[in-house]
């Protein structure tokens, strides 16, 4: 298989997000109505999933799922935009994961209860039945470090049986301040570190915590860190910095997702061999159209007209 049509694979969580739309984030202990309420699915891996193809990146999603209608809804909405769900486990006696999200239109707020009661996340185990020749890239979320960093030396092994250009590139996404979750650093190929663990690490802005976090990443690796309204830097891999400043919608009107339609939009443009400050220009322009419109089905329409130019930037529709 040529390298240009083997698949993305992103391994992480799929989960039911249940949103209320409100004019204003609610009072606690208040009785108020809100806007609109609705149905999505959620998870840092499967929102991936679904900006890639939006994009049209042939990508599959690797994660538990569990059974009954919510299951049936996820898989139903996997099939619709054509992510490939071949390496999906079923645990039908678990409770699908679920966030209840407030987003609010005041400011485009997104505020998170999550649940995950008893849901495995996938194993070395499973992922040694992948077969490594379909995928060209593969992002891991990071979950249950320990064992992802397992399933990344399996792919380092298997790359280095391969010529470079047929190598598989592996990403890998810090979003929490969970110390175990720090191992990964040094073993993406890409990095992708939130605002959240750069802050809890000290740093108050994006370029401050590429410059102190740079010893954690393998020589030659990608460090990227977005930054909602000051938009994403990265570490290029030869120690340079590179910044894009944001695209804010006329109207912020929903955040949720943002994270993850930039670490897609990033992944589909370096997969294709975009250089580093064109993936993310591009990355800040496509998470910043979707925070001025509600889920993701808006990518669509914009990456049919042409929104985004070659370069990287917005333009006229
Ligand atoms: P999350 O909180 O979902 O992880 P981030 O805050 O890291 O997401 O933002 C990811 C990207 O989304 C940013 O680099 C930026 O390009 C875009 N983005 C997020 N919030 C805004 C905003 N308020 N205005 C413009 N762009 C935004
Ligand atoms: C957004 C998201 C939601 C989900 C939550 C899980 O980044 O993936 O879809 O409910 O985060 O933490």
């Amino acid at each position: 298989m040529e390298q240009k049509d083997k698949k993305i694979l992103c391994v992480g969580l799929v989960c039911l997000d249940i949103i209320s739309v409100v004019d204003k984030y609610p009072e606690e202990d208040t009785d108020s109505r809100c806007v609109s309420q609705r149905w999505q699915r959620g998870g840092n891996a499967s929102n991936s999933c679904t900006v890639l193809s939006l994009l049209g990146s042939p990508c599959a999603f690797m994660g538990s799922l569990c059974a009954g209608p919510v299951a049936s809804f996820i898989v139903e909405d996997f099939q619709k935009l054509n992510v490939d769900m071949s390496l999906v486990s079923e645990h039908a006696q678990c409770i699908t994961p679920t966030s209840l999200v407030i987003s609010s239109r005041s400011t485009g707020s997104r505020t998170i209860l999550h649940l995950n009661r008893n849901v495995p996340d996938v194993t070395a185990e499973d992922f040694s039945k992948v077969d490594l020749r379909h995928f060209k890239w593969i992002h891991w979320e990071g979950r249950n470090a320990d064992e992802q960093l397992k399933m990344i030396e399996r792919v380092a092994r298997y790359n280095a049986t391969l010529l470079p250009q047929q190598r598989i590139t592996v990403s890998v996404e810090i979003e929490k301040p969970r110390e175990p979750l720090y191992e990964l650093f040094a073993y993406g190929d890409v990095v992708f570190v939130s605002k959240d663990v750069a802050r809890h690490f000290g740093f108050q802005t994006p370029s401050s915590a590429l410059e102190g976090l740079r010893c954690r990443v393998k020589a030659g690796a990608v460090l990227i860190c977005a930054w909602a309204e000051k938009g994403a830097d990265a570490l290029a891999p030869d120690g340079s910095l590179v910044h894009s400043d944001a695209f804010p919608p006329e109207h912020l009107v929903d955040t949720l997702g943002a994270g993850d339609t930039f670490n897609a939009a990033v992944i589909h443009k370096l997969s294709n061999g975009a250089r580093l400050q064109d993936a993310l220009t591009f990355g800040c322009a496509v998470a910043g159209s979707k925070c001025g419109f509600h889920g993701y089905d808006g990518i669509a329409d914009m990456a049919a007209s042409q929104y985004w130019k070659h370069d990287g930037s917005a333009g006229d529709i």
